[in-house]
């Protein structure tokens, strides 16, 4: 009830009803007047028709004293203001009642209708008074915790802030070092939960065929799952996102149910869920989603807006790493061709560029279960040699016919020639490895252009380079290039059989070949005979001219 309708409301207490009736009749019209015959009769109009303004008790009354009753209305409602009528002789009552506090003033009767009529405007402002002191101290108090709260949450907001723009800066200095795409996706997970603060992320890629997103990179989720996850582009949720090029919150199972998503796996489908668009200038380039936040009930717009930050600079990431990709793939593919190129001019065949790949593999295989190797001869080091293998002759492209060709023995001017061949490749390789940013395959391959014809002693060329110094891809290949070369007919010789050039690469351990990779083959030459055989050249290739180099 209001302040104002309390405000002139009067309850009477008194044992004698002609009393009340006598003072009923003086008030009417001033003030709203309720009367009560005694104490228990009072406190009952105070329960079902309270709260009043004032209330007025005469002091001697049968059964409980006005004082008695004045302390039960004083617990009912504390704000009402209570006045007691008293006799002269009560006159020591009613002050200790005034010093305890259960009667704010006493009337001494009997007493006039303009002193009571006076006193009750009185003691009507005071109550007025005390009600709206007490909506006053309420407000204040609502517009201190509004104003805690407040600060409470700015300070949050702060936080947040601070802890978003952080991890933006990580995760755009982190991209930048990047090489693969697998790296570049795995960091924008990582970083888009760390920011949302959510046990789940996830990236969605459209696949090859362009019309379905599958899940490059999460964190919180089933490899299995994972791996399941095919949704059609431009069907909800993950798809329409996508095609439309607009966000998706959904904080409860209903608005998720709402949105009726049918294409994702139903474990994926848990509320609160985030998922927004990577919008790149070139159109969108996947999806990134948030599930599980940690400690919130949901995605606010501030997490939005966090989330809307680091699909841009994902999508940045993303098309950056797509178009670095796409130029190197390019490099590389030109350089291939161009040692296709040189395969063709070189007498020795695709089936040589093959064999010499497959006996690196088998070094590398050997060399990795050795305890000296296993952190060197990784799966990715054996993937670069495989690949860039087949470059280490692209310097013969600069070798004129008449060398390069030579059905019989070099003279040692021709033979000086015919060495430039591994200068000429590594410099050739050297000038696109430094156009291109990415750390390639290329790296390797020109290392092995250069250094495939250095031995170990010291005695090779174009460096004359020992031992270690030259680099282990380069020592390896040496030595596969030799056993194949061996191994098969020549314009310049004829092949000879495996045990004879197991034989030779054993006697060059520790003077051609690194003991380690002799070591290697050793162990391998079982392998080394059987591919040497199964890669054989067909018997209808170019005649062989019969002489046994070395
Ligand atoms: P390639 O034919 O691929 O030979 C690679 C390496 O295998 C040779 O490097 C050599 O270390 C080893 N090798 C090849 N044949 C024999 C052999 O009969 N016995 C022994 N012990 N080792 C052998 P090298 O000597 O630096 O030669 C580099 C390239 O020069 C050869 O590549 C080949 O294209 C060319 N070449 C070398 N000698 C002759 C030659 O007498 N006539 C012609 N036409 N070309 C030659
Ligand atoms: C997520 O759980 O983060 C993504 C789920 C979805 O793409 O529907
Ligand atoms: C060069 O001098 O042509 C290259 C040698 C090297 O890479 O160390
Ligand atoms: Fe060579
Ligand atoms: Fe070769």
């Amino acid at each position: 009830m209001n302040a104002d309708a309390i405000s002139r409301k009067v309850l009477f207490v008194d044992d004698e009803p002609m009393m009340l009736e006598g003072i009923r009749r003086q008030l009417r019209g001033r003030f709203a007047v309720t009367t009560a015959v005694g104490g228990e009769a009072g406190l009952a109009v105070l329960r079902e028709q309270g709260p009043f303004a004032v209330v007025v008790s005469d002091y001697r009354m049968l059964g409980m004293d006005g004082v008695e009753f004045l302390r039960h209305v004083r617990e009912l409602s504390p704000e009402v203001v209570r006045v007691m009528l008293t006799g002269q002789a009560e006159l020591d009552v009613a002050v200790n009642a005034l010093h305890e506090g259960c009667i704010f003033r006493f009337l001494s009767k009997p007493c006039s209708r303009e002193t009571l009529t006076a006193v009750l405007d009185d003691c009507l402002e005071q109550h007025r008074l005390a009600v709206s002191e007490k909506l006053l101290r309420r407000e204040l108090d609502a517009a201190n915790q509004e104003l805690r709260k407040l600060n409470q949450n700015l300070e949050n907001l702060v936080a947040r802030r601070t802890a978003t723009i952080e991890n933006l800066y990580l995760l755009v200095s982190e991209l930048n070092g990047l090489d693969s795409l697998e790296e570049v996706v795995h960091s924008i997970v990582l970083r888009t939960a760390d920011t949302l603060r959510s046990r789940r992320a996830a990236l969605l890629l459209p696949d090859a065929s362009g019309e379905y997103l599958c899940m490059r990179a999460a964190v919180g989720i089933d490899a299995v799952i994972r791996g399941q996850v095919r949704m059609p582009i431009g069907a909800p949720l993950a798809g329409r996102v996508y095609q439309k090029g607009e966000c998706v919150v959904v904080n409860d199972a209903a608005g998720l149910s709402a949105l009726a998503p049918a294409c994702e796996p139903v474990e994926l489908l848990s509320a609160p869920l985030a998922l927004t668009p990577l919008l790149t200038p070139e159109g969108p380039v996947g999806v990134l989603g948030v599930a599980h936040p940690i400690e919130a009930q949901g995605y606010d717009s501030e997490s939005l807006a966090a989330l809307h930050a680091v699909a841009k600079a994902a999508g940045i990431a993303l098309l950056n790493q797509v178009r670095r990709q796409e130029r190197d793939d390019a490099r590389d593919a030109t350089i291939l061709a161009l040692a296709k190129l040189a395969e063709h001019r070189d007498p020795e065949t695709g089936a040589h560029l093959e064999r010499v790949q497959c006996y690196c593999r088998l070094l590398c295989e050997a060399l990795a279960a050795e305890e000296k190797y296993a952190s060197v001869v990784t799966r990715g080091f054996i993937e670069n040699i495989v690949r860039s293998s087949p470059l280490h002759d692209i310097g013969k492209v600069g070798i004129p016919d008449y060398i390069l060709l030579k059905p019989g023995k070099l003279t040692d001017e021709e033979f000086e020639i015919m060495k430039t061949h591994s200068r000429i490749g590594g410099d050739t390789i050297r000038a696109l490895v430094e156009q291109g940013r990415r750390q390639s395959f290329l790296d390797m391959g020109m290392e092995i252009a250069y250094y495939h014809h250095e031995k170990w002693d010291g005695s090779g060329y174009p460096f004359g380079l020992t031992g270690e110094a030259i680099p282990l891809p380069a020592r390896i290949l040496a030595l596969a290039d030799v056993y194949d070369a061996l191994t098969s007919r020549r314009v310049y010789k004829a092949s000879v059989p495996h045990a004879r050039a197991r034989e030779i690469i054993i006697e060059g351990s520790g003077t051609h070949f690194d003991p380690d990779v002799v070591a290697a083959f050793k162990r391998q030459a079982g392998e080394f005979e059987r591919l040497s055989m199964a890669l054989a050249e067909p018997e209808s290739g170019r005649p062989a001219v019969v002489r046994v180099a070395g």
